[in-house]
């Protein structure tokens, strides 16, 4: 596959990993992508580059447009391996390119690489570089979702290269949102990118939050998102800005997950009266066994409820920002009927609260 123009002079020259099930134990169905992105300007400058493994197909589709000699500017948003562990073939190729970081993205790399030959510019929030026709602006990200991370405004496109924020592992032939719907239904989509959010940034939301308000007290005019990994929001890009704002503003599913885990089936007998409670307040509920599921399915169902009546993990949530709900229920061994019972109001209850809570929004 060759690089796609994504704006005038602005190109996708990524990977598609088709293949990847377990991205650091998070399982990826669909696979992902390594999206990286080549600005043909008076100076070239790249936007990233991706795992090691397809350090091949970015330079070859680099050199679809042009020669990776030329290139003057390397743009790093973000050191995590997967868009970083190529950059040493490409510098290999022109050593005297110029790397745009963050202070903490150079810690990083000089920990990752041998930089000795390399120049750098540490860049913070605000500082902008031209290229010629087009000006770049950077936007430092930290935490969302390592200390390096930053995002790359391009001014006159309206392009918003927001490295992993914005992401979804999917691999699709299509690059754009508009060509994704055309081959998968919207829920599709928004399961993609909640997964990725509760797998990869929900430890972060509050800070999310902020950021998104800062990018838009920078009235920064936004017509395309094009993240590091899956879709481009070409289309719609409105549409991944107002699923964050829901997510980090507490919008959950009308839905309730209960995750149990038992070694002797006492705790999986407490499940079920629970279960029909909810399920008698008419609010559909799902059931997961912890040890038969992969946990990064199990995260991404618990961040859509969005709630938690879990005892041992009260103070975990409060750090998350979720709602809690107490008192939980607790039963000694094996459960009675007369616990079965208070299983079942106890479900009730809960059901009812997490309507109480959907009313807010
Ligand atoms: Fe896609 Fe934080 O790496």
């Amino acid at each position: 596959m060759n690089a796609v123009e994504i704006k005038s002079n602005i190109y996708w020259v990524g990977a598609i990993d088709w293949g990847i099930r377990d991205f650091h134990g998070y399982i990826t169905q669909n696979g992902t992508t390594y999206n990286n992105y080549l600005i043909m300007d008076e100076q070239v400058t790249l936007l990233d580059t991706v795992k090691y493994d397809f350090a091949g197909t970015t330079i070859d589709n680099i050199r679809s447009v042009v020669e990776p000699s030329k290139i003057k500017n390397i743009i790093i948003n973000h050191i995590e391996p997967d868009h970083v562990s190529s950059l040493d073939k490409i510098m290999a190729l022109t050593p005297e390119a110029v790397i745009y970081i963050t202070a903490m993205g150079k810690k990083g790399l000089d920990r990752l690489f041998d930089t000795s030959a390399w120049k750098f510019r540490i860049v913070k929030t605000g500082d902008t570089l031209n290229t010629g026709r087009y000006n770049l602006m950077f936007i430092e990200t930290p935490m969302i979702h390592w200390p390096d991370s930053m995002m790359t405004y391009v001014k006159e496109a309206r392009l918003l290269i927001s490295q992993d924020a914005f992401g979804q592992h999917f691999a699709s032939a299509g690059r754009f949102d508009d060509e994704f719907l055309s081959c998968f239904s919207a829920a599709e989509l928004e399961d993609a990118v909640k997964d990725y959010y509760a797998n990869i940034l929900m430890p972060f939301g509050k800070l999310i939050k902020s950021k998104i308000a800062e990018i838009q007290k920078l009235g920064l005019e936004i017509d395309m998102i094009a993240p590091d990994h899956g879709i481009i929001w070409r289309k719609d890009p409105l549409k991944i800005i107002n699923m964050y704002l829901d997510m980090v503003n507490g919008k959950a599913d009308l839905s309730v997950v209960i995750i149990y885990d038992t070694m002797w089936h006492s705790t999986e007998q407490m499940t079920l009266p629970i279960m029909q409670g909810i399920k008698d307040e008419e609010i559909e509920c799902r059931v997961i066994k912890l040890r038969a599921t992969q946990v990064s399915a199990a995260i991404k169902e618990f961040w859509k409820a969005r709630g938690g009546a879990v005892k041992g993990a009260y103070d975990e949530f409060r750090k998350m920002g979720l709602e809690i709900f107490e008192p939980g229920i607790q039963v000694l061994y094996k459960t009675s009927s007369a616990d079965e019972k208070k299983c079942y109001e106890f479900g009730r209850e809960f059901a009812r609260k997490v309507k109480e809570y959907h009313q807010k929004f």
